[in-house]
């Protein structure tokens, strides 16, 4: 496990974990019990000793000499709400439910599609586009930046960063170079927010942050570097998975040409297209828990400071809960897959994540006609984030509105 081959399908593994048993032992970051089975996934995310354990999680796969490369990484990313439990989690995550309703979310709904047509308009004429760099990268970039209200024009910093912080969740083996990135971008991410922050307290607008102010100064409490730590988190979390679905989520429709041509002649079909490429392929395919008490699970003894990884990948593909786990099929009936999560923790972006994906599938099928793959794919040489590098496309050259209109009067 954890190859090449692993990397280019997984999915191979996790049926055969998924047969093998309900708990395996592997050696991953030092060592940790894997829950492939959709029960079990759904049933220990909302156990009380399951708990996101952020900070310090990291360091200790570091040489002792070296762990101080990510102090500045700790600093913030123990509090993110990603890294909170009990209590504490559940009053900033009631602060921040209300700061990201279905309703603020959906009043965007027109941004979002005019940044995807805005996008569309730039692919080359002729009919070729690298889909990561050219589209699913600047996307949630800019939706992020919509909805914090900040520059449009400062995506390409978003990019890097969030690419750093990623690369560093997704590497097998942390090294050093990729500790001392990750470190950076959230350093660099905070000190960008700091004086966005001190001016929207200035002059509040009708942004995520000021929503977030606003919360503070109705008397309930969020410190300015749970602020900044949630700024961070928002671009991070909003940002590269969003991107990385939307990639993943255009090759299974490439891969399956039948599918493809089904929601290109049936656009009513995209809620189920987007329910089963949310299921097929995910962008996190596993989430580590750590174990704060001595449990039995599956007949298994955990023992107390063990990490459990939840692997949501292999749950979306548990032939017990979805006939023909491995067939791509968007008309599948709706079961809700392990992707977001569950519990407590479950994503608070879920129905951005869901608008955009909507948007940008169903606008890329519908105006971009015999789409098709154009080369070789790369995906990143990640483990437990998967996404493509690139992904070249073609599809034949589009007439403009303006063309149409010369070739009528002609
Ligand atoms: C397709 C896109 C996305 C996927 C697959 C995804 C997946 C996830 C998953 C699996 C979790 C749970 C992590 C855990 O339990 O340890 C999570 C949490 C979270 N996500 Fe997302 N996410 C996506 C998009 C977004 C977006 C657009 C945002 C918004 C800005 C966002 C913000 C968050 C936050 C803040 C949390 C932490 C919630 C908490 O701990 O209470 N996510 N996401």
């Amino acid at each position: 496990m954890f190859d090449a081959n692993f990397i280019a399908d997984p999915y191979p593994t996790y049926q055969q974990m998924l047969a093998d048993g309900r708990i395996h032992w592997l050696d991953f970051g030092g060592g940790a019990w894997f829950i492939p089975h959709y029960a079990d996934v759904m049933t220990l995310l909302r156990n009380p000793h399951l708990v996101t354990a952020l900070s310090g999680a990291f360091s200790r796969h570091l040489p002792e000499a070296d762990r101080h490369e990510l102090d500045d990484f700790e600093d913030t990313v123990k509090l993110w709400i990603s890294g909170m439990n009990g209590d504490e989690h559940l009053r900033l995550r009631r602060l921040l439910n209300k700061a990201f309703t279905p309703r603020i979310i959906e009043a965007i709904r027109p941004q979002v599609q005019q940044l995807t047509d805005e996008l569309i308009d730039t692919f080359d004429a002729q009919g070729e586009v690298e889909l990561m760099r050219q589209f699913a990268h600047q996307l949630p970039a800019l939706v992020i930046a919509q909805l914090l209200d900040v520059p449009p024009e400062d995506r390409d910093r978003f990019v890097h960063w969030s690419d750093a912080i990623g690369e560093f969740f997704g590497s097998p083996q942390i090294t050093i170079p990729q500790a001392r990135g990750a470190s950076q971008a959230l350093v660099a991410m905070r000190e960008y927010f700091r004086p966005i922050v001190a001016e929207r307290r200035r002059q509040p607008g009708e942004d995520l942050i000021s929503l977030m102010i606003a919360v503070e100064e109705q008397g309930e409490m969020v410190t300015e570097d749970q602020l900044l730590a949630q700024c961070s988190l928002f671009l991070f979390g909003g940002h590269e998975t969003t991107r990385n679905l939307i990639g993943n989520g255009m090759k299974a429709l490439l891969d399956n040409p039948d599918q493809l041509a089904l929601l290109r002649q049936n656009p009513q079909l995209i809620q189920g297209a987007v329910e089963e490429i949310v299921r097929y392929d995910i962008p996190i395919q596993f989430i580590p828990r750590l174990v704060d008490a001595d449990l039995e699970v599956a007949g298994q003894q955990i023992k107390q400071g063990q990490i459990m990884q939840i692997v949501l990948a292999a749950a979306n593909r548990d032939g017990a809960e979805f006939p023909d786990p491995d067939r791509f099929d968007i008309t599948r009936s709706y079961k809700r897959s392990a992707t977001f999560g569950f519990g407590p923790h479950i994503c608070l972006g879920l129905p951005l994540a869901m608008m955009e994906l909507e948007i940008a599938i169903s606008t890329l099928v519908q105006r971009l006609p015999n789409l098709r793959l154009a080369g070789a794919a790369e995906r990143l040489p990640s483990v437990a984030l998967r996404a493509f590098h690139v992904l070249p496309l073609a599809f034949d050259p589009v007439q403009s509105p303006a063309d149409e209109t010369q070739t009528t009067a002609a």
